[in-house]
């Protein structure tokens, strides 16, 4: 259940009128309804609560501080992929030991900041990030907690940009290579292997693939125990679908029932990373029509939300729903086929191609549905765009998270070296 819906034929964010808001604060602007949030970490933990699961929420799905500080107050752990991301997950006062941490590509000073500030693991993607992360721990006279990401060879059935758990994917170790690693554990005397990770994709709506991602992963930790390697976390990444068009996706309540008998097996503490679906569902991205333009081909309704905003449509082709703030005129029979455009140089800054929609006129309101993950944490500043508002709905009360860039903002932290200026 999500708290968009229409009353009276506006559309509203929990007890507020979402073009109340684009009034006062001006578009593109992101809404996120609080309880939306809130309730989808509370679904999961719910669904899961028989192995009592750390629920790290997937920071890049949404990295707003006053999320994150929303879901961490309500007990949720963070799942960490910079050096930045650290920095947010410490500022909103995660405890370190919730702290998880992946990617392929870890510098040296990320992982030295994460082993002083003791995180609870860092999820090991290759041997010579295994091999520095000892090194740095025994610099730092530390032992440093890891589980290994294991690359399990499945097909998550999902965008082939946003599939990680094939072989032929950067991500993770192959089952073969991290048995041997285990064998050698020894040899990292800085490093303690605590647990294995896998995360096979996002936006997975069916419970095959993790089903044949964990069955393999619970084997492999069967048969480490039988050889006396033994391991205390499972972490078993996000990746849960949601609905953005007509998906289907398992429900956190089928998920946990398909996959916990597994996990029972496991008899591991159990981790989770969800991102989108925490954080998808509770966030639009509102923006007003600029102008209508026909052509001798197509209708073009410009908006001024762009690409920059939402790269989502341009980069996956992905599909969101666009509704307009106000229904008014939205029957059947009046709507009409039309592109949804932004006023980006690039033919490919588009939110829906052949959309039907009412007939819309400048000065009209819409919102793209689903923009809650992956949309403002994946926006830039290209154009020279500054990048959108962010609010906050909790029941009527409304809060700022992010204000709008300024112009000041966008040059910041650029310098004109003084030969051009004439010395
Ligand atoms: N854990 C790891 C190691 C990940 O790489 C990710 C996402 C997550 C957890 C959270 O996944 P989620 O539950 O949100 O699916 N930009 C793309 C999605 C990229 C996902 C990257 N990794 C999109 O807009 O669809």
């Amino acid at each position: 259940m999500h708290e968009f819906k229409y009353i009276n034929k506006h559309l509203y964010c929990e007890r507020v009128r979402v073009a109340d808001l684009a009034k006062k604060f001006g578009t593109p602007l992101y809404v996120y309804s609080y309880h939306t949030l809130i309730d989808h970490f509370a679904k999961l933990k719910d669904a899961f609560r028989q192995v009592s699961p750390l629920i790290c929420y997937s920071v890049k799905a949404n990295s707003n501080l006053a999320l994150l500080k929303a879901l961490v107050n309500k007990g949720a752990g963070l799942d960490i992929v910079s050096g930045g991301e650290l920095f947010r997950a410490l500022r909103v006062g995660c405890p370190a030991k919730k702290i998880v941490y992946a990617s392929v590509g870890k510098t040296d000073e990320e992982i030295e900041e994460a082993v002083k500030r003791g995180i609870l693991f860092f999820n090991v993607e290759s041997l010579p990030e295994l091999e520095n992360i000892n090194r740095i721990s025994g610099k730092l006279n530390k032992t440093t907690s890891v589980a290994i990401r294991i690359n399990p060879d499945v097909e998550a059935k999902t965008h082939k940009f946003i599939t990680t758990g094939k072989i032929t994917n950067k991500f993770g170790i192959d089952l073969k290579s991290a048995y041997n690693i285990l064998l050698l554990r020894e040899k990292f005397r800085n490093i303690r292997i605590s647990g294995l990770h896998i995360h096979i994709g996002s936006q997975i709506t069916k419970s095959t693939p993790y089903l044949a991602a964990i069955t393999r992963i619970v084997g492999f930790i069967g048969r480490l125990k039988k050889e006396g390697i033994e391991l205390e976390y499972l972490n078993i990444g996000g990746g849960l679908g949601i609905i953005y068009d007509n998906e289907k996706p398992q429900t956190a309540v089928k998920y946990a029932r398909k996959i916990l008998p597994l996990l029972k097996k496991a008899g591991l503490k159990i981790i989770m990373e969800p991102g989108r679906f925490i954080a998808g569902n509770s966030g639009i991205l509102v923006t007003r029509v600029l102008y209508v333009k026909n052509t001798p081909k197509k209708k073009f309704v410009i908006v001024d939300a762009g690409m920059n905003d939402l790269i989502r449509p341009a980069l996956y082709g992905a599909y969101h729903q666009i509704l307009p703030l106000c229904a008014e005129r939205y029957t059947p029979n009046a709507a009409e086929k039309v592109d949804i455009v932004g006023p980006i140089c690039e033919s490919g800054d588009f939110f829906a191609k052949e959309r039907r929609l009412p007939k819309l006129k400048e000065g009209d309101f819409l919102a793209v549905m689903g923009a809650g993950a992956y949309g403002f944490s994946m926006s830039s500043n290209y154009n020279s765009r500054r990048r959108a508002e962010e609010a906050l709905v909790v029941k009527d009360k409304v809060f700022v998270i992010r204000k709008r860039e300024s112009c000041r903002d966008l040059i910041r932290n650029e310098l004109i070296p003084p030969f051009l200026s004439g010395w």
